[in-house]
């Protein structure tokens, strides 16, 4: 139950606010004062597990105590120059340049995920060949709200949707598989039709995709899938355009997602888990995509937040952090038991229809029975609020929950987290009774 001091509090800035907020703040209706590690404190005094980490941003935890003295030290220092070099910046490239595939050796830094995306798009139409002025991109994906990244998101707020310039494929989803196939038996079907509009249509200059597609709920693709579109897309002089806002940073185990499928992109996005959850994203790519005169023209990677001081130091801090205590290592373990404990509560919970997720990154998806597999996002709401009641935060989306915990999560507290899942689980289901 939401407590007094924080119903109070809605209720005043209701009589202001604009509607539209996300489902999860709408349903959840707390209002949080702090974060320590995995741990928030609402005003009412109570205390919840984070295993969304923020949004999804929160890899170190909230308030990791390095990126607070970074950030603090910056804050007294200098915010803005526009674009100028600080003495971080230097060392933030080093840095991805240690993290990133070799040859993804070139950064421009933005403060969102969606203007990463924009700039991604930019730079593919500078470098495409006269004729290609078409995007690809993969039903279910999300790429952001800016008008550019919604002409590649054919579902989320469908009515703000524009199908402008792009030409979509079928994504990995096996458990609502859009042609009614079997994995393995479909021979991966969906991808030899990705492939074959890439092939036929030759007016496609890049493919923008999620390794893994997040939002969507954790969509993650069978093997093969990757390495017939990637193959086909080289082949075809197409780009490939990594969307890692979500998964990129570490959360899959390896530091980009698409590592996991032998994805080599041309450009690559990152935002989320990069700076903390203070707003910063980067655009990383091969220098003959970001270094191509058309790309590098003057102002091309400028705007007045790109590159300010505050996300470049909070984004050293996180990095320097992930590197030096091997949090990539940390991810693969923790999730080993995170997928082991979610495959007992699917076991247990017909609620469930699929759990499945790559490290610290898991979607559960809620079906009304197993046989038919419909949707049941009314019981996907139920387990949410009743396990922040119980002192949980999940993230919601439709009728999926997605775990996200921070890399740098006590395993007891992970297993605390899962138990207070298990007993939201047990009410949820006792409430459809
Ligand atoms: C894969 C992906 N791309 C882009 C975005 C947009 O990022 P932002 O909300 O920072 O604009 C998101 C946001 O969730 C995302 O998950």
């Amino acid at each position: 139950m939401t407590g007094p001091h924080q119903r109070e509090l809605l209720e005043r800035e209701s009589a202001h606010l604009a509607p539209g907020a996300s489902e999860e703040s709408a349903l959840g209706r707390r209002v949080f004062t702090e974060g320590r590690g995995a741990v928030l404190t609402d005003l009412d005094g109570n205390q919840y597990i984070d295993l969304a980490a923020g949004a999804l941003t929160q890899s170190l935890g909230h308030c990791h105590p390095e990126v607070v003295a970074a950030l603090t030290e910056q804050a007294g220092r200098l915010w803005n120059v526009h674009d100028f070099a600080t003495a971080d910046r230097a060392a933030l490239c080093e840095l991805l340049a240690a993290l990133l595939p070799e040859e993804l050796d070139t950064y421009a830094f933005f403060s969102t995920g969606a203007e990463a995306v924009e700039a991604a798009l930019r730079a593919v139409q500078a470098v495409a060949e006269p004729g290609r002025n078409r995007i690809g991109a993969l039903r279910h994906g999300f790429h952001g709200k800016t008008q550019g990244a919604r002409m590649l998101v054919h579902w989320d707020i469908g009515h703000q949707a524009f199908a402008g310039n792009s030409v979509l494929g079928y994504s990995p989803y096996c458990y609502r598989c859009p042609l009614e196939l079997e994995y393995p038996s479909c021979g991966v079907r969906c991808a030899s039709l990705v492939r074959r509009h890439i092939t036929e249509k030759p007016n496609i200059s890049a493919l923008v995709f999620e390794p893994v597609l997040g939002a969507a709920g954790v969509i993650v693709p069978p093997p093969g899938y990757w390495a017939q579109i990637a193959d086909s897309c080289r082949e075809n002089g197409v780009l490939l355009v990594a969307d890692e806002v979500l998964t990129g940073g570490g959360r899959t185990g390896t530091f980009l997602a698409g590592e996991r499928f032998g994805i080599e992109p041309d450009l690559v996005t990152l935002a989320k888990g990069l700076a903390s959850g203070f707003p910063f994203a980067a655009l990383a790519g091969r220098s003959a995509v970001l270094r191509h005169p058309e790309t590098g023209r003057a102002g091309s990677t400028a705007s007045t937040y790109a590159n300010n001081p505050l996300g470049i130091a909070a984004a050293k801090a996180t990095l320097e952090v992930v590197r030096r205590d091997t949090l990539l290592a940390r991810v693969t373990e923790l999730g080993a038991l995170l997928e082991e404990r979610l495959a007992e509560l699917h076991a247990r919970h017909q609620v469930l229809g699929e759990v499945r997720g790559l490290g610290l990154l898991h979607g559960l998806e809620f079906v009304r029975d197993r046989t038919s597999r419909a949707p049941a996002p009314e019981i996907a709401q139920a387990v949410y609020r009743h396990a922040l009641d119980l002192g949980l935060r999940t993230a919601i989306g439709g009728h999926v929950l997605r775990l996200a915990p921070p890399f740098t999560i006590d395993r007891p507290l992970l297993e605390e987290g899962l138990a207070l899942l298990d007993r939201a689980l047990e009410r949820a289901t006792e409430d459809a009774r």
